[in-house]
């Protein structure tokens, strides 16, 4: 399928495009009219407040520098909870408190369960065909039950220990020969630490690691780090981009080709380089090395699947795999290293609790103080700020309020964990909010940063695995101390919460 397929633009003359965009104008004008006039609704219950905007465009200016979740979450302290915006012509419900994104979450989860796609995710997901983006349905729960079973669940997590065992030594042994080399330099721990996530994450997946890939389509043998740029890197950034043409649909059928190239090519490259990596992996199964896989089991398993399907299923756990759990633990190290007094707590709580030990996963449970870190930069720093837009299909109401079929809504997970009702001075890091004893030590859901109900994250216990694993290891082995001005490096961009700058942080080893 082509991008164009799937966005079903049609090419057109210009005059046609002339006479259409008058219509459109009309049509427009109607449409504003009628949303104006729309406001009453049928139900008793009252419409959310709306946040002013301008005609036209809505609050799309106020949302320019990419950062919605902040700015959804100080209208929320003007506004309430809950709340409508407009982009363009698409009215979006936003959400900001616990209660109410559990209620649209599960409670009202019936009337929610879709989802509506930017233009730019729409290519890139090949239309809805990963498991975090398919409606939910018949589909959704058969590949939501291969990725528990095969990858991500607690007895594949299980067999798959041993790669998170070789991610942990070599992340610790490139950090012990970059510091004994360079005593005195700050160590970028993304570099090193986003390495060997994403030769876990081919290990699960594909069965190998790999160095580099010859690609029959493009005529090109890719280097790993090319790969690791057209899986991840690429995509990242293509989810972001912005089609005008989504916040106005009915003007879908006037091209927008600087758009529609960038994301193709994300595409068509992404494409031939999974199909090539797939390809070698075949070889290997037909010389009967089958191995404990996604890509294996799929084969086995996924006999009501299209190549093209595997093929997306595969991806999405590689790409999911490689950024979020950086995420959470980078601006762990970020916040340990800043924070010395806290950093000595948990090394102090390592000592007592693993002796000479190293730090394991079966020793997790008796480490509060590291859970607690975990999930306090969870909390403050969540990778997935909104979780992707979901779809009214029904009418519906969320937190007293009617919110109408054709509504888009956005749960604003950062918007949930800065919510001074709920979290005493939610813009400092401190762990110790989550020692209270109303927690539950190994409760993975202490924040919303997994998300709730039947779209809940598949893969929150492997990012608990290597994440509270290695900043334990981490801190065990090695003083943490930001380089100077590293304090200030606080800001981020992309789809995820990914630091803007990598961190940059003085290691000593300990005694
Ligand atoms: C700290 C790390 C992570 C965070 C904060 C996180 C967060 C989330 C959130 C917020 C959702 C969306 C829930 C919704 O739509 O309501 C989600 C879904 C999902 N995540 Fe994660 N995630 C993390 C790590 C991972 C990892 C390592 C994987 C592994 C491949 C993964 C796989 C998935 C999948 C497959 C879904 C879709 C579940 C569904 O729609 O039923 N996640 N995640």
């Amino acid at each position: 399928m082509k991008m164009d397929e799937i966005l079903s633009v049609d090419g057109m003359s210009l005059q046609t495009a002339a006479a259409i965009v008058g219509v459109g104008f009309i049509t427009l004008f109607l449409f504003i009219r009628y949303f104006n006039g729309s406001k009453k609704t049928s139900s008793a219950l009252p419409p959310p407040p709306e946040i002013p905007g301008l005609p036209l465009l809505g609050n799309l200016l106020q949302l320019k520098e990419k950062k919605p979740h902040r700015t959804f979450t100080k209208w929320a302290e003007k506004y309430g909870p809950v709340y409508s915006i407009r982009t363009g012509s698409t009215k979006l419900v936003v959400l900001n408190s616990n209660d109410v994104a559990k209620e649209a979450m599960v409670t009202r989860f019936s009337s929610i369960s879709t989802r509506k796609l930017s233009n730019a995710i729409k290519v890139l997901t090949y239309d809805k065909n990963i498991v975090a983006l398919t409606d939910y349905g018949e589909h959704h729960r058969t590949v939501k039950r291969h990725i528990l079973t095969s990858t991500l669940g607690p007895n594949a997590q299980r067999r798959h220990q041993i790669h998170r065992d070789t991610l942990l030594e070599n992340v610790l042994k490139e950090l012990q020969a970059y510091q004994q080399e360079k005593p005195l330099e700050a160590v970028n721990f993304r570099k090193v630490f986003q390495d060997q996530l994403f030769g876990l994450s081919l290990k699960e997946v594909l069965g190998n690691d790999v160095e580099s890939v010859y690609v029959e389509d493009l005529k090109t043998t890719f280097s790993r780090e090319e790969i690791f740029e057209i899986l991840v890197i690429d995509p990242m950034k293509g989810a972001i981009e912005v089609d005008w043409r989504d916040f106005f649909p009915y003007l879908k059928w006037i091209p927008n080709k600087t758009f529609e190239n960038t994301v193709q090519q994300m595409y068509v490259r992404r494409q031939a380089v999974m199909t090539a990596l797939i390809k070698e992996q075949r070889k290997r199964i037909s010389n009967g090395k089958q191995t404990n896989c996604y890509l294996d089991y799929l084969l086995e398993e996924g006999n009501s699947l299209t190549e093209q399907q595997i093929l997306m299923l595969l991806w999405e756990a590689i790409i999911e795999s490689s950024d979020t759990t950086l995420v959470t633990t980078e601006w762990a190290m970020y916040e340990l290293a800043k924070d010395p007094v806290r950093q000595d707590h948990l090394y102090r709580e390592i000592k007592t609790v693993c002796g000479s030990d190293e730090v394991s996963e079966k020793k997790l449970s008796q480490l509060p103080y590291l859970m607690a870190v975990f999930h306090e930069s969870l909390r403050k720093h969540s990778p997935a700020p909104i979780v992707p837009p979901r779809y009214v299909h029904e009418d519906t109401q969320i937190g007293g309020y009617h919110i109408p079929a054709g509504t888009e809504i956005a749960i604003n997970i950062y918007g949930c964990n800065m919510d001074k009702n709920v979290w005493e001075s939610p813009e400092d890091w401190k762990p110790e909010r989550f020692l209270d004893e109303k927690y539950e030590a190994m409760d993975l859901h202490k924040t919303m940063a997994f998300g709730a109900g039947k779209r809940l994250c598949a893969g929150a216990l492997q990012a608990m695995l290597i994440s509270c694993t290695a900043i334990g290891r981490l801190v065990q082995k090695f003083e943490w101390s930001l380089r100077d001005g590293e304090e200030e490096n606080v800001d981020t961009f992309g789809l995820t919460t990914h630091r803007l700058h990598p961190l940059q942080a003085v290691i000593k080893p300990r005694n």
